[in-house]
């Protein structure tokens, strides 16, 4: 099954509006009160919807029509500008110093983590949580591709300067804390 089709199916059985992640919701105070923000690999937007309540101009591109749609319809139903738009990321590049804040949940290629870097502008912003390698349980993905080795958002994003560092394992109690997933938030230099 395609990535479209697949991710398309996975929205279609999906309602109501799913939280904003952790590093995004944990970390608002830092968020800059105006300026462009994309909430790349978006899915149902709930980070492009929680930036737009912030008062930022958002750009929330994914492969999905449909979750686009869940967007577009959910943005305007809260009187929210945010601009979904259908978009294969590993196809289409990034412009470059283009965003103020840059927020991935839950999506990771690293073939574009350098253009990432590159597409902040002087002092941006980017809000970076995805499954880990390290875990305590069965949730997200089983494909080892698709999740962080051990400090390496800290390694993919060398460039930046790192603000917050989150990244538990499984020390100590595991059923407390920030487990099966990093977050980094990192400013542009
Ligand atoms: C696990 S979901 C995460 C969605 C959202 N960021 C969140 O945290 O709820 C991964 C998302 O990546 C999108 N995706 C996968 N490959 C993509 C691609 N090549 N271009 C754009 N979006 C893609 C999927 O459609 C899906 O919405």
């Amino acid at each position: 099954m395609i990535m479209q089709e697949k991710w398309d199916n996975i929205y279609s059985e999906k309602s109501g509006e799913p939280a904003p992640a952790r590093v995004l919701a944990e970390n608002a105070h830092l968020l800059p009160t105006s300026g462009a923000a994309l909430d790349f690999a978006c899915g149902l937007g709930a980070n492009a919807l929680f930036l737009a309540r912030r008062g930022l101009n958002v750009t929330a591109w994914d492969i999905s029509p449909v979750a686009i749609q869940g967007i577009m319809t959910r943005a305007s139903a809260q009187g929210l500008a945010v601009r979904g738009e259908v978009r294969d990321v590993t196809l289409q590049p990034l412009p470059e110093s283009a965003f103020d804040v840059i927020v991935v949940a839950h999506f990771l290629d690293r073939s574009l983590t350098a253009a990432l870097a590159k597409a902040l502008k002087p002092q941006g912003l980017l809000f970076y949580q995805t499954f880990s390698k390290s875990r305590v349980d069965d949730s997200g993905p089983r494909n080892p591709e698709f999740r962080l080795d051990d400090n390496e958002l800290l390694r993919l994003f060398e460039s930046l300067r790192v603000v917050v560092y989150r990244e538990e394992g499984s020390i100590g109690d595991a059923t407390q804390g920030f487990r099966n997933y990093a977050l980094l938030v990192a400013q542009k230099r």
